[in-house]
């Protein structure tokens, strides 16, 4: 059976070109560390997925496990869009927490820079309700894929919640 993962065997589009450093399975090479003023501070490992199936489009899934029991906690997916003759981009993405949320920003290099454009939620969300998203994507010169993500919620301003970098596998 094929993998689902798979890279497709079309070429990759030009639209997409600026993304292909990203392309590929990433590992966390370390525990990342997650935080918020208003939770005990955990530890979690990250699997990426950055496929292609040649359209102007690179989907993406993220699958993260708690670091000591080992249970799936968060998951996200979607898809990244670049507006064409420009460096802006576009993540769409899924949570399993129930939030919906549209990133943009902007690609310099190989680092991408998001905020959050629009959120939405399932009507039975647990509170606090996020209220903002700042995500940055860094490919470092040592070849590791590098993530932070601060939140807002209704209760706290803007907080690093999530640093992690990865590996490729
Ligand atoms: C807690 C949002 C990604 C693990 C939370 C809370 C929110 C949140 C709103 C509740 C904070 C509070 O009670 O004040 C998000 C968003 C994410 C994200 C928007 C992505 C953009 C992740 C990831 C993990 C994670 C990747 C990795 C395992 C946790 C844990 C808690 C938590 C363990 C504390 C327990 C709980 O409330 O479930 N997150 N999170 N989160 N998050 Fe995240």
């Amino acid at each position: 059976m094929a993998c689902p993962f798979q890279d497709s065997a079309a070429p990759l589009n030009p639209a997409v070109l600026p993304l292909d450093w990203l392309l590929g399975t990433w590992e966390s090479d370390e525990p990342g560390e997650g935080s918020f003023p208003t939770i005990p501070p955990f530890r979690y490992t990250e699997t990426l997925h950055f496929t292609h199936v040649g359209q102007p489009v690179i989907n993406f899934m993220f699958n993260a496990y708690h670091a000591e029991s080992k249970k799936p906690l968060h998951r996200e997916c979607g898809f990244i869009r670049i507006q064409p003759g420009t460096n802006r981009v576009a993540f769409i993405i899924a949570q399993n927490s129930g939030l919906v949320e549209i990133e943009e920003g902007e690609l310099t290099a190989q680092q991408l820079t998001l905020q959050s454009h629009a959120l939405a939620r399932t009507s039975f969300a647990r509170e606090p309700h996020v209220q903002q998203i700042s995500r940055v994507f860094q490919l470092r010169a040592d070849g590791r894929l590098e993530q932070t993500v601060c939140m807002a919620t209704g209760d706290q301003p803007l907080t690093q919640h999530l640093h992690i970098t990865y590996r490729r596998a």
